[in-house]
C-alpha cells in the first residue's frame, strides 16, 4: 500500500501541521441588538446567551469585542416606535444611529463598526421597504430611503454599511449616496445572496419584528443556486466591497460558488436559527456544544467564507485566545 492518508492524522501535532482551515478572531463579526426601550439587557428567549442591549451595555460589548480582536460588530436597532415609512431609520436620534455613534466613540478605529441597512426594524408592517398603494414592496421608492439611510449611518460613524433588504439596485444607490456625502471610505458589505429563510425565526424575536406574511418577493427562493451568482455579480458591478451569503450552513454550496466567482472578500452570516438549533440540541445534552459550534464555523470557512458573522464570536475568540 502506497497511500496511507491516516499517516497525517496520527497525532495532534501532525494534524495541526496539515490543517487547511482556521478560525481567527479578526475574521469573526458579532451581531449586536440595541433596544431603545431597554433599561437593562434583555435576554432573547430563542437565542440563549444573546440579549437586546441597552446603549450602555452595547458600549461595554464593543470594548470587549475590540479587546478580543474581533473583526467588527454588526449593529441592529430595535426602535420603540415604528411607522409605515420607517422614519426612525433616517433620524439622527433614532436608536440605530445613536448606537452607531456610541460604539464608534468607544472603539474609534480599533474595531469595525458595521450597521444593518434595512427598513424592517423600523416599519410598522415589518417589510424591508415601503409599500405601494396595493401593499407591494416598492423597490424604487425604497431605494430613495436607503440612500438617505446610508448617509445617516455614515454620518453617525459607521465604517461599514450592510444593505440587507434585497432591493434591486440597492448597492449602486448606497455607494453613490455615500460618495455624494463625502464618505468614499465607508465600506459596502452587500447582502448579495440572501434567501427567504425559516432560519431567521429567532431574529424576529430579537428585533421585535412586526412582519405579517413573508419576504418572498424580494429575498431569494431557497431552491435557487444559479440565481445567487446573478445577484452577487450584480452587486460587485454596482460597487460592493464585500459580498455576503445568508444564511450560511444550509447554503454552503452557494458560499463555495460565490467564492469561486468573485475576487472581493466573501462573508457568510450564521443566522439566528443556526445558533438556536445548536444551543437547543446542546441544552438537551444531544450534542457537544463547543465542538458543534467550532465545526459549524469551520464548515463555513472551509466552504470559502473569508468572514463569518456569528453570535458566538466572543465565545469563540475567547477560546482561541486561551
Ligand atoms: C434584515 C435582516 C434579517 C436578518 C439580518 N438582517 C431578517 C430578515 O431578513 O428577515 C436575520 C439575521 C438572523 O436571523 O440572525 N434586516
Amino acid at each position: 500500500m502506497i497511500d496511507r492518508p491516516r499517516r497525517l492524522r496520527s497525532t495532534e501535532a501532525v494534524r495541526r501541521l496539515v490543517r487547511e482551515t482556521h478560525l481567527v478572531p479578526s475574521q469573526l463579526v458579532l451581531p449586536l441588538f440595541v433596544a431603545e426601550a431597554a433599561t437593562e439587557p434583555r435576554p432573547i428567549a430563542s437565542m440563549p446567551g444573546v440579549v437586546q442591549h441597552t446603549r450602555d451595555s452595547a458600549r461595554r460589548a464593543v470594548v470587549e469585542a475590540a479587546e478580543l480582536g474581533l473583526g467588527g460588530v454588526m449593529l441592529f436597532g430595535v426602535p420603540q416606535h415604528k411607522d409605515a415609512h420607517g422614519s426612525g431609520a433616517l433620524d439622527p436620534t433614532g436608536i440605530l444611529n445613536v448606537a452607531i455613534a456610541d460604539v464608534r466613540a468607544e472603539v474609534g478605529d480599533a474595531l469595525l463598526v458595521m450597521s444593518d441597512l434595512c427598513l424592517d426594524e423600523f416599519t410598522d408592517h415589518g417589510h424591508c421597504g415601503v409599500l405601494d398603494d396595493r401593499g407591494r414592496v416598492d423597490n424604487d421608492a425604497t431605494l430613495r430611503i436607503y440612500a438617505q439611510m446610508a448617509q445617516a449611518q455614515a454620518r453617525a460613524g459607521a465604517h461599514v454599511v450592510g444593505p440587507s433588504g434585497m432591493m434591486d439596485g440597492q448597492v449602486e444607490v448606497v455607494r453613490r449616496a455615500l460618495d455624494d456625502d463625502g464618505h468614499e471610505d465607508v465600506v459596502v458589505l452587500a447582502y448579495a445572496a440572501k434567501y427567504a429563510s425559516a432560519f431567521y425565526g429567532p431574529f424576529r424575536e430579537a428585533v421585535d419584528s412586526s412582519l405579517q406574511g413573508d419576504r418572498r418577493t424580494y429575498q431569494q427562493d431557497p431552491a435557487n443556486r444559479r440565481e445567487a451568482l446573478r445577484e452577487t455579480l450584480l452587486d460587485v458591478e454596482q460597487g460592493a466591497d464585500i459580498v455576503m451569503v445568508k444564511p450560511a450552513m444550509s447554503y454552503l454550496d452557494v458560499v463555495a460558488d460565490v467564492r469561486a466567482a468573485v475576487d472581493v472578500p466573501v462573508a457568510a452570516y450564521q443566522v439566528s436559527g443556526e445558533y438556536a438549533m445548536i444551543e437547543a440540541a446542546a441544552a438537551q445534552g444531544w450534542i457537544d456544544r463547543e465542538r458543534a459550534v467550532h465545526e459549524a464555523l469551520l464548515s463555513i470557512r472551509r466552504a470559502g467564507a473569508d468572514i463569518v458573522l456569528t453570535y458566538w464570536a466572543v465565545e469563540v475568540a475567547r477560546r482561541l485566545a486561551a
